[in-house]
């Protein structure tokens, strides 16, 4: 992370303020007066503020809006992972609360606060998940029934839980779940004979994608945001 954005986001001030510090000869790194707001800070740098070592305090937590290509593990052999478009420090200690697969786009939700997380991401919590979905044949009335019934994954012991279906036009819908089995959505349309072709994340809970994230872009979330999933 830049080293102004690191002070901007420590001493709760503004790029320039923290431009203002800087050209001011009032921080260090490392022991060096540093001047350059673009240096890059790592987590084994030392910032200093007037003698006052300078942390992140407190757990972190952004929404991202995922392009298609990137995966939500921190390590894979072949494509990029979401971790790449943060520019934060320590990004490793960050984990997505609800992975998306690397085709599918929109919200994603990214901590360090395991916690905070377990509330989404454990089946014993009940938590919605908004998804815009297109299919590759036409949506039938009747998917609506078998959905809100739930309808047997392979593999799975259980049918799925009640999903809510809105038909958007012949082959794009909204569906609403409220577990995160692995790759559910494109399950549930295959278990009533439909394909998937595009599939993005609008909402989590009450947390909806903001609409000016452009894809790869993200944001730290409002308290509001933070607070609305621990009830
Ligand atoms: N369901 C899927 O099939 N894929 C996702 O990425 C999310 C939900």
């Amino acid at each position: 992370m830049r080293l102004d954005k690191f002070l901007s986001t420590t001493l709760g001030i503004t790029r320039k303020e923290a431009g203002k510090l800087l050209k001011d000869k009032m921080i260090e790194v490392n022991g060096e007066v540093v001047k350059n707001g673009a240096l890059k800070v790592t987590d084994d740098c030392d910032v200093e503020f007037n003698g006052r070592s300078l942390r992140f305090n407190g757990p972190r937590y952004f929404m991202l809006n995922k392009p298609s290509g990137f995966v939500c593990s921190h390590v894979d052999d072949y494509n990029p992972t979401v971790f790449v478009l943060l520019d934060e420090v320590s990004p490793e200690k960050l984990h997505v609360a609800g992975r998306l697969d690397g085709d599918t786009t929109g919200l994603v939700l990214l901590t360090d606060d395991g916690q905070w997380s377990h509330r989404i991401t454990s089946p014993r919590h009940v938590c919605e998940k908004v998804y815009y979905v297109e299919l590759a044949d036409p949506v039938p009335e009747e998917t609506i029934q078998q959905f809100a019934e739930g309808v047997q994954l392979r593999g799975e012991k259980e049918l799925t839980r009640p999903a809510k279906l809105e038909i958007l036009d012949e082959r794009a819908a909204v569906i609403t779940i409220s577990e995160g089995k692995y790759h559910q959505v494109k399950r549930m349309f295959a278990a009533v004979g439909n394909k998937v072709v595009a599939l993005h994340r609008e909402q989590i809970g009450s947390v909806e994608l903001d609409e000016e994230l452009e894809p790869g872009e993200y944001r730290p979330l409002t308290e509001e945001e933070i607070a609305s999933f621990v009830k």
